[in-house]
């Protein structure tokens, strides 16, 4: 009996190690002739799409004209130099990696007043790639803020706007996931404003100066202010 427990306990520990024996081979793979400085291209060498995804989780604060939140942001790409079949791979269906193993798109946010605030970048990211490419590149809280607001008596308005920082628009295309933002998980905290709602749009602008298209993606937040309760 004490046998057998030890030859199942033995079994499971090679099974776990054949596992990792297969994310090693996998990695080494994947990895042996990718230069994670050059981008990926969209099929047909068009613009390769990168969808960005906002989640607003909580309401920080909206104090002289600068609205703070608490989001989850993710990107999602897809990167046809690392996908694989997961058959040959003992199934392995994804993988997940530090984000500085592979290239990964430098989409920034516009109109931030981010340098007052300490960037939660001190955790190594990490992603997960799947066997077809696709890329999910998930950031934890992250506290932002903008001071693109409007604002009147009743309600505040505020845009958050993301796009690549070095790359045009013929090189990487910024698309949005959802056109409205789910709110469902939005804590309103104690803030004195009420969380109407936020869309998303997509923009393409050409410059004066180049012939080259940018692209952003827009997310306009609006709240209501209450009134103060006496
Ligand atoms: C990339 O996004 C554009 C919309 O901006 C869409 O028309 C196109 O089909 C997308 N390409 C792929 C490969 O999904």
């Amino acid at each position: 009996m004490r046998f057998l427990i030890i030859s199942l306990v033995f079994v499971s520990v090679i099974n776990v190690d054949a596992n990792v024996g297969e994310k090693v081979r996998l990695v080494d793979d994947l990895f042996q002739n990718y230069h994670k400085a050059i981008e990926p291209v969209g099929p047909k060498d068009d613009p390769l799409n990168i969808t960005h995804m906002l989640q607003i989780r909580r309401l920080v604060g909206y104090e002289d004209g600068i609205l703070t939140l608490d989001v989850w942001e993710t990107l999602s790409w897809e990167d046809k130099r690392l996908g694989w079949k997961p058959d040959a791979y003992s199934d392995l269906a994804s993988l997940s990696l530090p984000t500085d193993m592979l290239w990964t798109p430098d989409v920034e946010q516009l109109f931030s007043a981010n340098e007052l605030l300490p960037k939660n970048t001190e955790h190594a990211r990490r992603l997960q790639l799947f066997s077809d490419g696709t890329i999910l590149y998930p950031t934890h809280n992250q506290i932002m803020n903008t001071y693109k607001c409007q604002e009147n008596k009743e309600w505040v308005s505020c845009d958050l706007q993301f796009s690549p920082w070095t790359y045009d628009g013929t090189v990487i295309n910024v698309i949005n996931q959802d056109d409205v933002l789910n709110s469902d998980l939005l804590h309103p905290g104690k803030s004195s404003l009420h969380f109407v709602s936020a869309s998303a749009r997509r923009n393409v602008v050409t410059y004066a100066c180049c012939p080259q298209p940018y692209v952003d993606v827009t997310y306009t937040v609006t709240f209501i202010k209450l009134p103060k309760s006496a």
